[in-house]
């Protein structure tokens, strides 16, 4: 038997190793001070690391509507299948598929718990997942759970796929199921989905799109890439969240009525664990009203990114593959020198998360700015002119 010492042994051993490969990860205790800002240590910092992108999380109409649902109860007491399902959430599901253009639509208590029961329900040991190699660790671990034969392809790869497609179909693999995010959570570039359409249709594959940042920003109505792009009847499952445009929590598939169904009875996380709460549910169902008539905030949006990339452009600085969304890296590199960064942006007066791998690839980490609705242009500008001087700084270092 392992004494215990030898397991706190173990433990100081890994963390020091993520010391020295500036890997450590902490929670920072911040104070949401605005729309806009958060206070930490006692100073209001420029807020670009939040997913609100249309600023809904504090919107009156949606605190409205989680206030008079949260009169229901605190929580939702147990799984939907063991407590019986209230109504607003046989609604919340219907509104989902219509803004979907589905036949149904399944909430979960996360994106993450959407991906994780999803995957491992449609694919098992015999059959073969297809995966962009960028794709969100909520579809990894799906991926992991369901003991599929896992391809992942390159990057945004077409040809990559269609060659991994191929070599499962040697292999005799039952089932294909492709899985890719449309717009990419750290890179902020698109899936090229008209090819990926292309493929899954010649190779007899079903799609799977995870829409968590482009609901609420892309599509009509904000409702997605796929939508966007007029390709939503191909797309077998779309997943989405409620957690980054919508402003809440919770996590939905939209599909079929008979695919819905059979998630219902084989999602795991779907199955064994608590609904969300009613206050939640109520908060969803309001932000997705506004959501759908937000196409000023889309706008802005848009503006206030574009505004954001010409800068970077203008300074010279690395802005990676995306070139139209509200996700905006700026390619650092090395994983200490992202952190060093990060430290001096804040003393500048702006917060950007510092991503490091495994999150991104090596030598590919970054500081990632989300653009949300709720900035303004001088908040635009305040954070160019905090990343020249830390540009700046950092060259002269290096000279
Ligand atoms: C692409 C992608 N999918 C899924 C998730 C998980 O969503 P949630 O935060 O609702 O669990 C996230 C976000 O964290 C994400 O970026």
């Amino acid at each position: 038997m392992r004494p215990l010492s030898d397991w706190d042994d173990w433990v100081s051993s890994k963390l020091d190793r993520r010391e020295r490969d500036g890997l450590m990860r902490t929670l920072r205790p911040v104070e949401r001070t605005g729309a806009r800002t958060v206070c930490k240590d006692g100073r209001d910092l420029l807020n670009f690391s939040s997913n609100d992108y249309l600023g809904l999380s504090q919107h009156p109409a949606v605190l409205a509507g989680a206030q008079r649902d949260l009169q229901k109860g605190t929580g939702a007491t147990a799984s939907r299948l063991m407590a019986g399902t209230d109504h607003d959430y046989v609604a919340l599901e219907n509104a989902v598929a219509f803004f979907k253009g589905t036949e149904a639509a399944l909430v979960f208590g996360s994106g993450y718990l959407a991906n994780v029961g999803t995957i491992p329900a449609l694919v098992g040991r015999h059959d073969a997942v297809f995966s962009d190699r960028l794709n969100h660790a909520s579809i990894v671990d799906g991926i992991r759970i369901s003991g599929a034969r896992s391809f992942r392809y390159r990057h945004n790869d077409v040809e990559d796929l269609e060659r991994l497609l191929r070599q499962a179909e040697g292999e005799g693999a039952e089932h294909k199921l492709i899985v890719t995010e449309t717009l990419f959570g750290m890179d902020g570039d698109f899936a090229p989905l008209a090819g990926i359409v292309d493929l899954k249709n010649r190779y007899g594959a079903a799609l799977m799109v995870d829409e968590a940042h482009a609901v609420g920003v892309f599509g009509p109505q904000g409702r997605g890439w796929a939508h966007e792009l007029g390709l939503a009847s191909e797309v077998d499952i779309h997943m989405g969240t409620f957690s980054k445009a919508l402003g809440l929590y919770g996590g939905y598939v939209a599909t079929k009525q008979s695919w819905a169904r059979y998630l219902l009875n084989t999602a795991r996380s779907f199955v064994y664990t608590t609904a969300l709460p009613p206050a939640v549910i109520g908060g969803i169902g309001a932000a997705m009203e506004i959501v759908m008539a937000a196409d000023y905030q889309r706008k802005r949006l848009r503006h206030l990114s574009d505004m954001f990339r010409d800068g970077l452009k203008r300074l010279g600085l690395d802005r990676g593959a995306s070139v139209s969304s509200q996700i905006q890296p700026v390619v650092v590199g090395g994983a200490a020198e992202v952190v060093a960064a990060g430290l001096q942006l804040e003393e500048l007066g702006v917060l950007a998360v510092a991503i490091r791998p495994p999150t991104v690839p090596q030598g590919g980490a970054r500081l990632r700015f989300s653009i949300c609705a709720s900035h303004s242009e001088e908040d635009i500008t305040l954070a160019l002119a905090a990343l020249e001087k830390v540009a700046a700084g950092s060259s002269n270092h290096a000279g």
